[in-house]
């Protein structure tokens, strides 16, 4: 077990459990705390939890739901019907993408969970689960959780993953491969052409393809972000997961579903079935809501996203920053300043100018040398931040 220090506690019970580095989260957390502590005021765009409020339609759904008596039993196995109509309209709307309610969809709660539990129950000792080098924690930690090796697959310079750098060995022993476009956080975006690569190489060498879809919604500036799905014959090969989380302002809500590959779904829900229930109807209820209102939800979301983006980008290049603008999720992916390693940079931020980010190594070693600034503050409180990181070391 992890302390909220990030030490490892009391490790002996368990041997996988203790090949586990610690979460660099919780370091995070602990610092800030300190600083707090000493009286300090930060502006936290550190996290990536999104501060705005859940869609008011969802809340309304949420309240009928808790008053309603019929619906306080333990909840579907696999997903409640309203939930996977919603669903399977979302994606025929939003994708062009026909699914089967009863044997192509799962309802999960929350994508990170979800995809914790699709690594469990398809990787276990020996086998391989390939990950982008600079990847979302729980992609290699999960893996590692199942007693399988994470294999990092580094990016080529634009961000794609560089399929010939995996050895056939690595090929012939890995279970899982996953993906993340657009990625957190490195924010790349992907095209329907590159999903089909991916999709080939999963197919050629029997490997379940997991897309992680988290910002689906989150694109701007005419850029519309493709489904695995819709590569023909995907489903034969991949799964894709898809939350409110961000999409919706719902992240405390912990919904969120998996569509595709038949035996991975069934697999999974057998895997979830031993430990536990089907995903709290008042969830799946308030996601079934979002979904099926997301052509009016999601457009209010993006607007603030992009306007909080260009008002960073902005006021990083007014500090003599040279930053690119993301055409995705709500992260800017930054250099450290040469003079500093990570935690140097992390700690300057937050001694001096009291900004609160996310070192680089959060995601893994190969995130050594960046770190991450969310959106998830106003445009003034975005600008200040960047006015304390600007001004901490000019560029
Ligand atoms: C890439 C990615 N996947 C999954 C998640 C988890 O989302 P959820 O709230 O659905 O568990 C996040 C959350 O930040 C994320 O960035």
């Amino acid at each position: 077990m992890v302390g909220a220090d990030g030490s490892c506690v009391d490790c002996s019970m368990t041997h996988t459990l203790s090949k586990i580095p610690p979460y660099v989260f919780y370091e995070l957390d602990a610092r800030r705390a300190r600083h707090r502590a000493a009286g300090k005021t930060l502006i936290d765009v550190g996290i990536g939890s999104p501060d705005g409020p859940i869609p008011s339609v969802v809340v309304e759904t949420m309240q009928r739901v808790a008053a309603d008596r019929a619906l306080s039993g333990y909840p579907y196995f696999q997903a409640h019907p309203t939930f996977t109509a919603a669903v399977t309209g979302y994606m025929q709307s939003r994708f062009q993408v026909a699914l089967d309610p009863a044997r192509e969809v799962l309802a999960l709660a929350g994508s990170k969970e979800g995809i914790a539990e699709l690594v469990l129950s398809h990787a276990e000792p020996g086998d391989v689960v390939l990950v982008p080098e600079v990847y979302y924690p729980v992609y290699a930690r999960s893996t590692l959780l199942a007693g399988a090796e994470p294999v990092f697959v580094p990016f080529l310079a634009d961000g794609r993953l560089d399929l010939d750098a995996i050895t056939p060995d690595q090929a012939r022993r890995a279970r899982v491969m996953i993906i993340n476009y657009p990625g957190n956080p490195t924010t790349t975006s992907v095209t329907l052409d590159e999903l089909a690569r991916y999709v080939a190489f999963a197919e050629q060498h029997d490997i379940l393809l997991l897309s992680d879809l988290a910002y689906s919604e989150l694109s701007f500036d005419g850029y519309v972000v493709p489904s695995v799905l819709q590569v023909p014959g995907a489903s034969r090969v991949a799964v894709e997961t898809h939350t409110c989380s961000k999409s919706f302002n719902m992240a405390g809500v912990r919904i969120a579903f998996v569509a595709g590959k038949q035996e991975a779904i069934a697999r999974l829900d057998a895997y979830r079935s031993n430990i536990g229930y089907g995903v709290s109807t008042l969830s799946q209820l308030a996601g079934a809501t979002a979904f099926a209102h997301a052509a009016e939800l999601v457009p209010p979301i993006v607007t603030e996203y992009r306007a909080r983006r260009d008002r960073l980008v902005a006021a990083m290049r007014a500090g003599g920053w040279d930053v690119a603008s993301p055409a995705a999720t709500m992260y800017l992916w930054l250099d450290v300043p040469a003079g500093f390693d990570d935690w140097g940079w992390v700690d300057a931020l937050m001694a001096g100018p009291g900004v609160v980010v996310t070192p680089g190594i959060a995601f893994g070693d190969a995130g050594r040398g960046k770190f991450r600034v969310s959106l998830v503050q106003n445009g003034d409180t975005l600008a200040a931040a960047a006015a304390g990181i600007t001004s901490t070391v000019p560029a």
